[in-house]
């Protein structure tokens, strides 16, 4: 056992070097982890699990910007730093600390799916710390932080066309099936409101679980039901399954048209569908179709960068993501404050190979086309072929500030 004196001689000691290490990870700090130059975009999106086709068209859509556009930008380089939630919000809401504590991301980004949006909105409020919503659909997700900005679309403002255009093509009663979670929820809702204002009726609404996509069952009782359509709502990647169980089941067949918003006919997976989509009618903020200089040279430079892979909504939301924190920057002059890089986002304006696209200042969310489309096969192949045009829908849903 040491004395008194040398235990005191070694509790300084151990201070001493306590406060040198603490000096030295002082200095370590103050000299920048990051290069003052350099902006980090966290990207945070399911790159494994059943919404990995998400993950992966954002992916590649961001990396198709930078790639575009060089990765300097207003005298700052930007680092993208892609993290896999899995598809887990719990993932999300970790991996959203990691890259602000340790990371020091100056922007969150991605969110494949709307749990995972919501799970990471917290952190990016309490860091200050914009978060562009790349993927996710649900209107009320700008409303719960006043950190998000959205580049993707909302499910409100993708639907209403639909319930218009339905009403106005001889369509009286629909059957709606949806996926059984926010978007889903937001579909069934403003198709039900604008489609009985326009005169229609809803004669069934039929709810199918998110996590298991079987939908057997429930278009059995859309096809009992016999209404003139089946309204149709599931998140990217499911699409192909729906249509063939729709196509098994026998509604094309009973003359049950089939109708939805465009995450049913998903430019990743309408080629795998076969024919029976051939005419089917949906409504929604992108095509790979659109015919536009933009979007030939975005699709072309997709195809060419990934193997022939065509870009869907999901790519598009994320390329746009990436424009607007480069629009920021320029518009800051570089500066990626929080506050001041949010502050550039509210209002900014573009032609996106969608289309004309707006952030909200009010709402921060995306103001965009949504067009009427028709399944085509052109050359041997499907594409979903816009024949009506609704210019600069805003999401009618967030209540006013
Ligand atoms: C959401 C996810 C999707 O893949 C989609 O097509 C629409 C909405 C969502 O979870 O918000």
């Amino acid at each position: 056992m040491p004395g008194n004196n040398q235990r005191r001689f070694l509790m300084k000691d151990l201070k001493k070097s306590v406060l040198g290490a603490a000096a030295a990870t002082f200095m370590f700090a103050a000299a920048p982890a990051v290069a003052d130059d350099t902006v980090k975009v966290g990207l945070i999106l399911p790159m494994t699990g059943a919404s990995a086709s998400t993950g992966r068209q954002i992916e590649a859509a961001a990396r198709l910007y930078i790639a575009e556009h060089g990765s300097k930008v207003a005298g700052k380089t930007i680092e993208l730093i892609i993290k896999d939630d899995a598809g887990v919000a719990d993932q999300s809401k970790r991996l959203a600390q990691e890259l602000v504590v340790n990371d020091k991301v100056s922007v969150l980004a991605g969110f494949g799916l709307t749990p995972l949006a919501l799970a990471v909105g917290p952190i990016a409020t309490q860091a200050k710390v914009p978060a562009i919503i790349m993927a996710a659909g649900t209107a009320m997700i700008v409303d719960t932080s006043p950190w998000f900005v959205r580049t993707s679309f909302t499910l409100p403002q993708n639907t209403i066309p639909m319930a218009e255009w339905a009403a106005k093509n001889g369509i009286k009663k629909v059957v709606t099936l949806v996926s059984d979670y926010g978007p889903g929820l937001d579909a069934e809702k403003w198709f039900k409101t604008k489609f009985e204002a326009s005169g229609g009726q809803i004669i069934d609404q039929l709810r199918s679980p998110l996590a298991n996509p079987d939908f057997a069952a429930f278009l059995q009782k859309a096809k009992d039901d016999k209404p003139d359509a089946l309204f149709l709502f599931v998140p990217s990647g499911q699409g192909a399954v729906l249509m063939k169980q729709v196509v098994e089941r026998g509604l094309v067949a009973d003359g049950i048209k089939i109708i939805g918003t465009g995450d049913v006919t998903d430019d990743d997976l309408i080629n795998g569908m076969g024919d029976a989509v051939v005419g089917m009618i949906t409504s929604h903020n992108y095509s790979a179709d659109h015919n536009s200089p933009e979007n030939k040279a975005f699709v072309a430079n997709f195809l060419k960068a990934n193997g022939n892979a065509r870009p869907n909504f999901m790519a598009v939301g994320g390329y746009d993501g990436m424009a607007l924190v480069y629009k920021a920057l320029e518009k800051t002059g570089g500066d990626a404050t929080g506050a001041k890089l949010l502050d550039a986002m509210k209002g900014l304006s573009w032609v996106s190979p969608r289309g004309p696209i707006s952030v909200d200042p009010e709402t921060r969310d995306i103001v965009q086309n949504v067009y009427i489309r028709k399944v085509e096969k052109k050359d041997g192949a499907l594409w979903n072929v816009e024949f009506d045009t609704l210019a600069n829908v805003k999401d009618p849903s967030h209540t006013p500030k």
